[in-house]
Order: C-alpha cells, then sequence, then structure tokens
C-alpha cells in the first residue's frame, strides 16, 4: 500500500494534508502512517503464518518510541543491536520473550543488562563474543540463550557497504568454523545453544541469495543434530527490499516461498529481522523549498532539510523518489535540478541531475521511502536540530518526537 496519495490536489499522509501538517508542525519533518507499518508487519505475519515464528522489528531502522509501540502492540518482537536499543524496546512495551540481541560488539554492560531482563536469544558473532557472554551469563548465575550468526557467504548482490553475508565482512562466524564454534559453545556452562542466525545484507531485490543461505543454514542444523545439538530457532536476518525507484524486489509472500521449504522440514521457530520493508515506505521526510539558484551550469533547489536529516543520498548513492505536495507542479514545467540542503558540504545532496516538476521557493516537497535509516542515522552536524516526527492515523495525527530545540542539542555540555 502507498499510505502517501493526491487527495484535494495535495500529496497527504492517508487522510491528512501534508500542507496542513507543515503548517502546523514546521518543517523538515519526518511523516510515517501508521496503516503502511502495520501493513509492513502484518504482511510477514500472513507469509510466514504456516511456521511458528516471530517478527522482530529491527529497531536500527526506525527506533522511534511509537513506531515501536504500534509494531509491538500488533504482535512484533525487536531485533536489537545496542543497550540503547534493549532501552527503547522495553521502554516501548515489546516483551521481553520476543527480544533478540544482534551485533559484532556487545560489551559485557549491554549483555548483563539483556541477561537481567532475560531476552529470548543472543545472536553470537565471534568466539571471544562467546566467552565474554558466557562469563557474564555465569556471574549472574544463568544461562545465556544463544544462536551463533553464521555467515553463509553468499554473494547478496546489494550496495557494499550494506552487503554482510561474504567471507570478507566483519559479519557472523564463517562457515567452515561455525561447527566448531557450536561444539564449544555447547560445552559452556553459561550458554544454552538454541538458534542458528544469517543476516546477509540490506535492500536485498533478488530472492535467490536467501535461498542460498538459507539451505546453508538447514544443512548445518542437520549437522549439528546429529552432534546431539538441539537448535529449535533459525533466524533468518532481515534484508527485504524496497521499491524506491524502479527495483521489483521479492514480495513478502515470494520471500516466504523461498525460505520456507528448508524451514518447514527443520520444525524450528522462524525469526524475522526485518527492518527496512517494515517502515522504509511508510515514511517520508517533508522539506520546503528555501531558495533556488542558476549557477548558468547548474539549477540548484536549497532545501531545509539536509545531510543530517537524510545521509543516505550522499553515503550509499541512494535514490529517493521526490514528489510535489501541490500536485498542480505536476502539470507544469520540468527542470534538470540538484536538490541540496544548508548544510556547508558538497556531499550535501537529497538528488542530482534529477528532472523534476519545477518548484518555486516556498513549496513543499516530499522526499519519500525515507521510514527505514532517515531519522534514525540523522545527527546535529551544523548544529542542526533533528527533525519533528510525526506518526499519521487516518485523518488525524501525533508529534511522536517534537523537534528539538537549541537547550536540547547543548544539554549535556559544559562551558568553560
Ligand atoms: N538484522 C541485522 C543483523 C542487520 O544488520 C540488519 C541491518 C537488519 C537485520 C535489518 O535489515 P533490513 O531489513 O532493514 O534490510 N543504513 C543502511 C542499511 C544498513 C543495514 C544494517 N543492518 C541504509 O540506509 O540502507
Amino acid at each position: 500500500m502507498d499510505p502517501f496519495v493526491y487527495r484535494h490536489s495535495e500529496l497527504s499522509c492517508e487522510r491528512v494534508s501534508l500542507r496542513a501538517l507543515a503548517a502546523a508542525t514546521g518543517t523538515p519533518a519526518y511523516v510515517y502512517s501508521k496503516a503502511a507499518l502495520l501493513e509492513g508487519y502484518r504482511a510477514y505475519d500472513r507469509a510466514f503464518a504456516e511456521v511458528p515464528h516471530i517478527v522482530c522489528y529491527s529497531v536500527k531502522a526506525n527506533s522511534n518510541l511509537a513506531v515501536l509501540g504500534v509494531l509491538g502492540k500488533a504482535g512484533a518482537g525487536a531485533d536489537i543491536v545496542s543497550g540503547g536499543e534493549l532501552f527503547r524496546a522495553l521502554r516501548a512495551g515489546i516483551p521481553t520473550d520476543r527480544i533478540i540481541f544482534s551485533g559484532v560488539g556487545k560489551t559485557p554492560d549491554e549483555m548483563r543488562a539483556a541477561l537481567e531482563v532475560g531476552i529470548l536469544l543472543f545472536n553470537v558473532e565471534s568466539l571471544s563474543e562467546l566467552r565474554a557472554l558466557d562469563a557474564v551469563a555465569r556471574e549472574l548465575g544463568v544461562k545465556a540463550p544463544v544462536a551463533l550468526r553464521v555467515n553463509p557467504d553468499v554473494n547478496p548482490q546489494t550496495h557494499a557497504y550494506i552487503a554482510t553475508g561474504l567471507r570478507t565482512s566483519k559479519f557472523g562466524i564463517p562457515y567452515d568454523q561455525a561447527l566448531e564454534a557450536y561444539e564449544e559453545a555447547a560445552g559452556l556452562k553459561g550458554v544454552e545453544v538454541v538458534g542458528a542466525d544469517m543476516h546477509i545484507g540490506s535492500q536485498l531485490t533478488k530472492a535467490a541469495p536467501f535461498a542460498d543461505a538459507v539451505a546453508r543454514i538447514a544443512s548445518l542444523v542437520k549437522t549439528l543434530r546429529e552432534r546431539a545439538i538441539e537448535i529449535r530457532l533459525v533466524d533468518v536476518g532481515g534484508g527485504l527490499g524496497i521499491r524506491y525507484r524502479a527495483e521489483t524486489p521479492p514480495t513478502h509472500q515470494e520471500y516466504a516461498t523461498v525460505l520456507l521449504p528448508a524451514l518447514r522440514e527443520l520444525g524450528v521457530t522462524v525469526l524475522l529481522e526485518p527492518g527496512r520493508s517494515i517502515v522504509g515506505n511508510a515514511g517520508l521526510l517533508l522539506t520546503r523549498v528555501l531558495y533556488r539558484k542558476d549557477t548558468g551550469e547548474k539549477k540548484f533547489v536549497i532545501i531545509d532539510a539536509a545531510m543530517n536529516d537524510l545521509i543516505r543520498p550522499p553515503l550509499y548513492d541512494a535514490y529517493h523518489e521526490i514528489r510535489p505536495v501541490n500536485e498542480a507542479r505536476l502539470g507544469g514545467p520540468v527542470e534538470t535540478v540538484d536538490v541540496v540542503g544548508p548544510v556547508c558540504e558538497s556531499g550535501d545532496f537529497v538528488a542530482k541531475d534529477r528532472e523534476l516538476a519545477q518548484a518555486q521557493e516556498g513549496d513543499l516537497l516530499a522526499i519519500m521511502s525515507a521510514g527505514a535509516y532517515g531519522f534514525a542515522m540523522s545527527s546535529n552536524y551544523n548544529t542542526r536540530p533533528r527533525a519533528v516526527e510525526v506518526l499519521v492515523d487516518g485523518d488525524s495525527y501525533t508529534i511522536v518526537r517534537r523537534r528539538e530545540t537549541y537547550e536540547d542539542l547543548v544539554a549535556g555540555e559544559t562551558a568553560l
């Protein structure tokens, strides 16, 4: 579903006009659709209905408490990668038996915090981490439920910065060392081996790499069982891509169809860690045109959102569609422009050489597909307060994070 459609000649989120919203909240503003969020979650829930499963939403994609709360109430768990994300998941009311802890560098303090509340699973990424977790668990007198994240060494065919399942990446335990690692894990007193985990990358638009990876994990699980290491949870990670431009990623159903045969046969509970495919197209970044500039060489549209608000275009060369809020612009002249922000860097752009309906000073533009890794990766660079976040539900909306103030930005600093 696309919750962002033109109504009464204005782009809206569900039934809220983005013009009216901008007038009330100011810009830049991240705007999320509750209906789209829920649909993103439910599409997974339906696709995997025939096996026991938990959709553990990957908090890093968008960690706003309201987003977590909406998904948690619908039945989602959380995939966390830090003590901070654990804090958020708990604050949002996600039950601890639906929380899984991933990531290559968990600190002993973070492990302790997660063990104290009793989470479902730790996805462990190295032998040294395994030993550290064992020590922390024994100190607390508990057993840490563990899966080893195995690197299946498949090429996910995505951007190099977000590919993780290759042998050369820092993630997971190499496939050919996994058996030995499991045997060590099985002998540790502070650890209970319960699962196997994989995650091969993000924004995957082909089903084949998922199929290859899950086949390798399934074969490992069978070998482990032969050695009396019982695996009851298989975490297939996240990574399903979304449409930013012309991509045609697998549907949830197609994704499930590729994964399920191997998983069904194992009789395990399936854990999923999707992030982008739940929130990405449920959100946009609303911005206003400040100025126009024509250097003779190039035309620039200068907007009030910048790389501190949305880093994906400069960081990954990512494409985000830009739509005018005023539908009438679509019938007007078209021009090729760079859409840039106020930050003092040439890398501060949202689009380069983009053919767009001509936008005038004061116009509102919507930067689409910004619900995932948008606000979550934003910063205060150039001492810019981070944007307001708004959740729309039907014809009403809630400010789910107010715009930061200058005082917020210096709180915690000491002037000398
Ligand atoms: N599980 C693990 C272990 C992960 O590392 C990630 C993402 C996910 C799940 C969720 O993946 P998703 O379903 O969202 O693809 N900042 C980048 C994306 C980085 C992804 C990092 N890991 C971007 O803006 O494209």
